[in-house]
């Protein structure tokens, strides 16, 4: 975080229950497929190119990473070109990646290459427990040993990794990506079972076998990749950055809440279908073309329950801002949140902004709306509560001031920018 970056803050007017945001807005490149293609750079000894990577925090903080590791990150007119020919060891730098959970990712390709990989506990949003043991426990499955040293782990396989039947007893997103890269240079063949089926998995793993990597049942629970045994890929390659689906939805809400009408572009409708079914349950009026859906604002919404789940199930990214929509529906909504046990830590604030929102356990809420909410001076607790502050800050009546906006900074490029397009009135402030 730049020093400036502490000291700034967003400004919000509210809306106060007018639906006047139009225009178009175009999503950015997805930032949870674009941190683990560039961990993938590692499995490489040629230059790989990325196009479409949004220029958020946590991808900069990644570029540090590989930095440090001696890989070079050039930033060309065709996008940005990583060569990790270079990287001579599996030492990861320990002050980027305990604050930022998806350096964890970097493990899987490390220790497949250098027989080694050292780091600390991965860090990131506080978002409950964020335990690895699945990385763990995968490695030594694969044949690794894993100390843990002072502060760090440090997990070696002298002989390399060898395929294993790797069954993850829950469907981890990042574990999935990290086992699927180390699986890339094992030697043998490796199946992942009850792999996480996020479309981020699959867009990783199509760049994989682009590359060379032998992988089958992309978009499956099953995934089956046989490995090179340490050899690298050489064909130069080229990873196109999705758009982000997180982005996506979140723009959707906003619209179902306040658009006359908003055109919501660059974009991949197929990955955001149970946040639309919701939206289009509570009442938003939702038209979906090949790359792009508009969205305007119903005269009213209807309460509707949301229960978070796996893809393609409703995203808990999502968890946070359908939250603030409900609390203008009408009526009663439930809202169980299953994959992470501590997401539900934001709604204080928004019901000190007037929201009628009960936590009737660490994982349920109940919702009961509509309240027109006021604004308030808030502090972002991480990226989606975060965006979520924003879209209560939009709707509400009166000002709003959004402190520690780095944790949005990680995860939405120029987000003032595009909201101030849709005509909204936020400014980021520099004290
Ligand atoms: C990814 O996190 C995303 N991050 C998260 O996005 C997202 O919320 C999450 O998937 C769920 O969709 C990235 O892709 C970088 P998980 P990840 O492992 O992979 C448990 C954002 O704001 N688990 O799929 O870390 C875990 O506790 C973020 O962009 C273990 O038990 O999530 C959770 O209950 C935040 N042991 C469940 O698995 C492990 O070793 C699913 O989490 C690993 C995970």
């Amino acid at each position: 975080m730049s020093e400036n970056q502490q000291h700034e803050h967003f400004v919000i007017e509210g809306l106060a229950g007018k639906r006047t945001l139009s225009g178009t807005v175009a999503i950015a490149g997805s930032k949870n497929a674009a941190l683990p293609a560039l961990a993938a750079s590692v499995l490489f000894d040629a230059p790989v190119t990325y196009t479409h990577v949004p220029h958020i925090e946590d991808v900069k903080r990644t570029y540090e990473l590989l930095e440090q590791l001696d890989a070079t990150v050039k930033q060309t007119d065709d996008g940005v070109v990583i060569t990790t020919s270079a990287v001579g060891n599996g030492r990861l730098d320990a002050g980027i990646a305990e604050r930022m959970r998806a350096s964890v990712v970097f493990t899987g390709p490390l220790l497949a290459r250098f027989r080694e990989v050292t780091f600390p506990h991965p860090g990131g949003c506080v978002i409950g427990e964020r335990p690895i043991d699945l990385f763990l426990e995968s490695f030594v499955r694969m044949g690794a040993t894993v100390e843990e040293r002072d502060d760090v782990y440090v997990i070696t396989a002298p002989k390399g990794l060898t395929g294993a039947t790797l069954v993850l007893p829950v469907q981890s997103v990042t574990a999935t990506e990290t086992l699927m890269m180390a699986a890339a240079l094992a030697s043998g063949t490796t199946i992942i079972s009850n792999a996480a089926m996020e479309p981020e998995v699959s867009h990783l793993a199509r760049f994989l076998k682009g590359a060379g990597v032998s992988i089958s049942g992309i978009g499956t629970p099953t995934l089956t990749i046989t490995g090179t045994d340490g050899v690298l890929f050489t064909k130069p390659h080229t990873y196109e950055t999705p758009p982000d689906r997180i982005e996506t939805g979140s723009f959707l809400i906003l619209g179902a809440l306040c658009a006359d009408k908003l055109h919501i572009t660059n974009c991949l409708p197929e990955e955001v279908r149970a946040p639309i079914e919701r939206l289009r349950r509570a009442g938003a009026v939702i038209e979906i073309e090949d790359t792009s859906i508009v969205v305007q604002s119903p005269e009213a919404l209807q309460g509707v329950s949301v229960k978070t789940h796996e893809y393609p199930g409703f995203p808990t990214d999502l968890q946070a801002p359908i939250v603030v929509l409900l609390s203008q529906a009408e009526g009663e909504s439930h809202i169980f949140e299953t994959i992470f046990e501590g997401r539900l830590h934001y709604v204080d604030d928004l019901i000190q902004m007037g929201a009628e929102v009960r936590l009737i356990s660490d994982r349920e809420l109940l919702i009961h709306g509509p309240q027109q909410l006021s604004g308030r001076i808030l502090k972002s607790p991480d990226i989606r509560a975060g965006l979520a502050f924003i879209i209560a800050a939009s709707i509400a009546e009166g000002t709003s001031q959004i402190y520690d906006i780095y944790s949005i900074d990680r995860g939405y490029e120029h987000i003032e920018k595009k909201l101030q397009g849709i005509g909204l009135d936020i400014r980021r402030v520099s004290e």
